[in-house]
């Protein structure tokens, strides 16, 4: 049984909250979302990652990414005829836990090796190369791990371009090689390692080391190499082109039809609006719904962006009243989360009735989304089911899912974002979420409370700006407490509220570190909430990081 505290929370995407009331929605009528059509073969340059189950694969993919070539992540027993049509240019095995020797260890399927494809193997993978192309592995009898010292014989080959004989990296693995398969030739060596580096004169190579940590700060060049030098790809991934494929595929799948977009004023809705804006223009109507839970001043910025500045066809629902409403007297954290989500969906679900025929639902997607749920357990059918027992939600609904943004990572989205010309501020804002300000009122919600968390929480983003903190802070927010103190001001005695800064670093939320910021920005935030923010006499700076707190307090 899921952990029902923990059920509702996600990973990144600030929108997946309300693609997953929507996917709730759909589910209840039995429709699964309907994955769009693959781009056709031969237009891009493809790079098949072969997962075998290394926590480091979705960042092999990104270095990839980073290169401008595109490539999908795949688990190790995917069948060549899903793989044929993506064309590929190469491949590239990432590290894994297992051993090649235990039983039911994961292998390359034949096709790898079959394909004449230029091959790279990291860490598990150089070893599964290894043991399936006749070398011998053998259990390190010295684990390495962390920094080492690469020294490399092999400079004639071009997958050391641009490299110097010896370079830091990092190393992380206990088996090794130590009879490399026939035809093979040792390229680099480490202290430990004899073999750090095979090759052979087909293509495929095998790396001890992890080139996509930033702990081998040279790995970039090792896969640019790679990916340009070996398998020939020019590097033509890029928004430009993205973008322009991705229109044709939406006209082509959209044909007469109409869709909706729910904004959120997160980046991922506001790019998929865009994008899908571009390709078929008043075929597309956005619902921008303001739950009243919204930060200062951002139903405004998300209508003068979308409607006057993008002239986009939005319907600006203020549906502030009802949540309120739903929200009176309700304290209890998970409460609150449910209510939001259910009222979301009913005024939705209202709105997109009265816009007649639609025909597509346009979510934000994301690649991450998109690999976990392949990967594991569907991590939006596990949110789904703990919505769902809570939730009752109807629906009659009858859309298909538009997901254009399914196969991008969240920092090719921000680029596809500006491209397109969306302002940065949007593109670049930090994750908000679903069920906004609710979760950062500890206690029941009220409009005072939301006035005061409004007033204070803008100084906080205000003065994190202009710090110039903003942009590498992963979140920074302010939150009401329940606490109410004693203070002094001029020569009368005050009893106010008690504001907790927030600030965090964070590479994907499921960890975070508690942001050090200079103490005369603290200082700055501290002065104005107390002297601006009605009723508050006391600021707090939160130094708990997660685990063991959440980012949210809620
Ligand atoms: P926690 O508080 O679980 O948050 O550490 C992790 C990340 O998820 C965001 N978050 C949400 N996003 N709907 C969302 O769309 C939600 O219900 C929700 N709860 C938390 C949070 O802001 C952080 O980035």
């Amino acid at each position: 049984m899921e952990n029902e505290s923990q059920s509702h929370r996600i990973a990144a995407s600030d929108d997946i909250e309300i693609s997953t009331y929507l996917e709730l929605a759909k589910e209840l009528r039995g429709e699964q979302p309907v994955a769009e059509p693959k781009p056709p073969s031969g237009e891009r340059e493809t790079v098949v990652v072969i997962d075998f189950g290394s926590q480091y694969s979705m960042l092999i993919a990104r270095r990839v990414r980073e290169c401008h070539v595109y490539c999908e992540l795949v688990s190790h027993d995917t069948p060549w005829v899903k793989i044929a049509p993506l064309n590929p240019k190469g491949f590239i095995l990432s590290g894994g836990p297992a051993s090649v020797y235990d039983t039911g260890a994961p292998l390359a399927l034949s096709y790898v090796y079959e394909s004449h494809l230029p091959v790279m193997g990291i860490c598990y993978g150089m070893q599964a190369i290894t043991y399936q192309l006749g070398g011998e592995v053998a259990s390190g009898a010295k684990r390495e791990y962390g920094h080492v010292i690469l020294h490399i014989t092999g400079m004639d080959c071009p997958l050391f371009a641009d490299l110097p004989s010896s370079l830091p990296v990092w190393m992380s693995h206990g088996d090794r090689v130590v009879n490399m398969p026939p035809g093979f030739r040792a390229l680099a060596y480490s202290e430990n390692s004899p073999f750090a580096i095979i090759g052979n004169d087909s293509g495929i190579f095998g790396l001890q080391f992890h080139p996509e940590v930033s702990h081998t700060p040279q790995g970039k060049t090792i896969f640019q190499n790679f990916l340009y030098r070996i398998c020939g790809c020019q590097g033509n991934w890029t928004p430009a082109n993205f973008i322009s494929e991705s229109v044709d595929k939406i006209r082509k799948q959209v044909g007469n039809g109409r869709v909706v977009c729910a904004l959120s004023g997160g980046v991922d809705s506001a790019v998929t609006a865009t994008l899908i804006d571009r390709a078929i223009g008043n075929k597309l109507t956005c619902l921008f719904i303001n739950n009243g839970l919204l930060r200062r001043e951002e139903p405004e910025r998300v209508l003068n962006t979308f409607k006057r500045n993008l002239k986009m066809d939005v319907v600006y629902v203020d549906a502030t009243e009802r949540f309120l409403e739903q929200l009176e007297g309700v304290t209890d954290p998970e409460v609150k989360r449910q209510l939001v989500g259910n009222e979301f969906i009913k005024v939705f679900e209202e709105e997109a009735a009265k816009l007649g025929k639609v025909d597509f639902l346009a979510q934000g997607t994301l690649y991450p989304d998109v690999i976990e749920s392949a990967s594991t357990q569907s991590k939006a059918s596990a949110k789904i089911k703990s919505h769902h027992n809570v939730g009752g939600l109807p629906t009659k609904m009858k859309f298909t899912l538009i997901e254009p943004l399914r196969y991008l990572f969240k920092d090719e989205v921000r680029e596809v974002g500006l491209a397109l010309g969306l302002p940065e501020d949007m593109v670049w804002r930090q994750p908000f979420p679903g069920p906004g300000l609710a979760i950062r009122i500890i206690g029941e919600v009220t409009k005072e409370k939301l006035e005061i968390l409004r007033a204070s929480d803008w100084i906080v983003m205000n003065e994190i700006k202009k710090a110039k903190l903003y942009r590498q802070l992963w979140q920074s927010f302010a939150v009401l407490t329940d606490v109410k103190s004693v203070g002094v001001m001029g020569d009368y005695r005050t009893y106010g509220y008690l504001i907790a800064v927030r600030a965090i670093n964070s590479d994907d939320a499921m960890t975070a570190d508690w942001a050090p910021l200079p103490y005369d920005l603290l200082a700055r935030i501290s002065d104005r909430i107390v002297n601006e923010a009605p009723n508050v006499n006391r600021v707090v700076y939160d130094v708990t990081s997660k685990p063991p707190a959440t980012i949210e307090w809620e």
